[in-house]
């Protein structure tokens, strides 16, 4: 049992949607001396196997369009349980994105490959991160697994529905 008598819910069958922002389609050959030499083939097929193996699963959508990502965060409401979001540069820019991520209801994780907070002053503000339930930046592909591993154990601590 969890806290205050409350059943300790696995994450069996989560379903967990994964966005990524602009110009991420071409990890592996942009800056990898910022961004690493994995494509974004290498950290979805990274995903989908960590999160079978928590008896979870991912659907992973790229966009280079600000309203196609808010048509995915809408459209997540009532169909997965966590959103797992690199908003990439619109991060830095983006009410419609923010917006999109107080108006859906589903808990969000925003994560970064690089370490924003050491690089130019524009990426060190966030507009979306004060919608999501943290933020976490700097640890290349792995960035995206640790957002995966927080959706996942913040999702098990949210109350179970009626
Ligand atoms: C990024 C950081 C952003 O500032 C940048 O615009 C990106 C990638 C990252 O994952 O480190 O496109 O989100």
């Amino acid at each position: 049992m969890g806290g205050r008598g409350r059943p300790v819910r696995g994450p069996e069958g989560r379903r967990i949607l994964v966005l990524h922002g602009p110009n991420l389609n071409l990890l592996g050959q942009r800056d990898p001396s910022i961004y690493g030499s994995s494509t974004l083939a290498d950290i979805d097929r990274a995903l989908a196997e960590a999160a079978d193996r928590r008896g979870a699963a991912v659907e992973c959508f790229q966009s280079n369009i600000e309203g196609e990502l808010v048509d995915r965060i809408q459209s997540a409401t009532g169909t997965f349980d966590a959103i797992v979001i690199n908003p990439a540069a619109y991060t830095h820019t983006s009410v419609a994105i923010r917006d999109a991520l107080d108006a859906c209801g589903v808990p969000a994780v925003e994560v970064h490959l690089s370490n924003v907070h050491a690089r130019e002053p524009f990426r060190h503000t966030s507009l979306t991160a004060a919608r999501c339930v943290g933020q976490i930046c700097g640890f290349g592909p792995n960035s995206y697994l640790l957002g995966l591993d927080a959706a996942l154990a913040h999702v098990e601590r949210l109350p179970p529905p009626h």
